[in-house]
């Protein structure tokens, strides 16, 4: 019997900064936030320093790297002062994503393909610092293929245009959706790119997503914040291992670690 490894949960905590930042003060801390994750069994922290910081600030990136003991998922666009700052922080890994309407497919993520010179440079320097390299892009086979080419290590298959489907009832949408993502995560694999996923996951369509062999982890965020008002953030957290569970659950011959 296969056994497949369970379906690794990061935790986006930039929505806890949203918050403190609605007051301008320290409180609540994402950090704090990232250190209950942890307790809670979340795998990994991901938090996005945006170039306006309107929720990460830098010092919140330092801080989660320092006191956190969980690999760090540093979301950014591919700047030249963004690939600095990371390099001085070195996370675990850094996941390029698009911050302006000329950088995005049509889909909403990182436009690999079309970005590649701009791209290729700020990937070297941030593998030279010995960062692993993930990219945020759409289950698109030309973008799967541009990362590819770009040496990156991980591809984060944005689930945004599925999940926005699966919340409106646009049936059909989303079938041709999660059709997409399905070819695209076995595409990305066969490749021998590590896959991530996400971009507006819940509980069901976690559970969804974690049915996927080739997902290796789910990266979640404000679902998971929005609950925490509700249940606590470890009571969140907890709740959505389980789904994630359970989805791995179902594949044929095989069960999560
Ligand atoms: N993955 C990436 C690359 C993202 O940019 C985001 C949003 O910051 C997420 C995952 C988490 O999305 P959400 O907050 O909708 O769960």
């Amino acid at each position: 019997m296969t056994m497949l490894k369970a379906v690794r949960l990061g935790v986006n905590v930039d929505h806890v900064a949203t918050v403190r930042n609605a007051r301008g003060g320290s409180h609540p801390d994402p950090v704090r936030a990232a250190a209950l994750a942890k307790a809670a069994g979340a795998d990994g922290i991901t938090a996005h320093l945006r170039e306006d910081r309107r929720h990460i600030r830098d010092a919140d990136m330092e801080r989660l790297k320092a006191e956190i003991d969980l690999p760090l998922n540093f979301e950014m666009a591919a700047t030249d002062e963004m690939v600095a700052i990371a390099s001085r922080i070195r996370p675990h890994a850094c996941c390029l994503v698009p911050e302006r309407r000329e950088e995005r497919t049509t889909e909403g993520g990182l436009d690999a393909a079309g970005q590649a010179a701009e791209l290729a440079p700020r990937i070297a320097a941030l593998k030279a610092a010995g960062i692993r390299i993930s990219l945020f892009i759409a289950a698109d086979p030309a973008q799967i293929a541009a990362a590819h080419a770009l040496g990156a290590d991980i591809v984060e298959l944005h689930t945004g245009a599925w999940c926005d489907a699966c919340a409106e009832g646009r049936g059909a949408a989303a079938e041709a959706e999660f059709a997409r993502l399905t070819q695209g995560a076995r595409q990305a694999a066969a490749l021998g790119l590590e896959v991530h996923a996400g971009h507006g996951l819940d509980y069901a369509t976690a559970e969804r997503m974690a049915a996927f062999p080739e997902i290796v982890e789910l990266n979640i965020g404000h679902f998971l914040v929005g609950e925490a008002l509700f249940t606590g953030l470890e009571g969140a957290i907890a709740h959505m291992r389980a789904a994630i569970s359970r989805g791995r659950a179902q594949l044929a011959g095989g069960a999560a670690a």
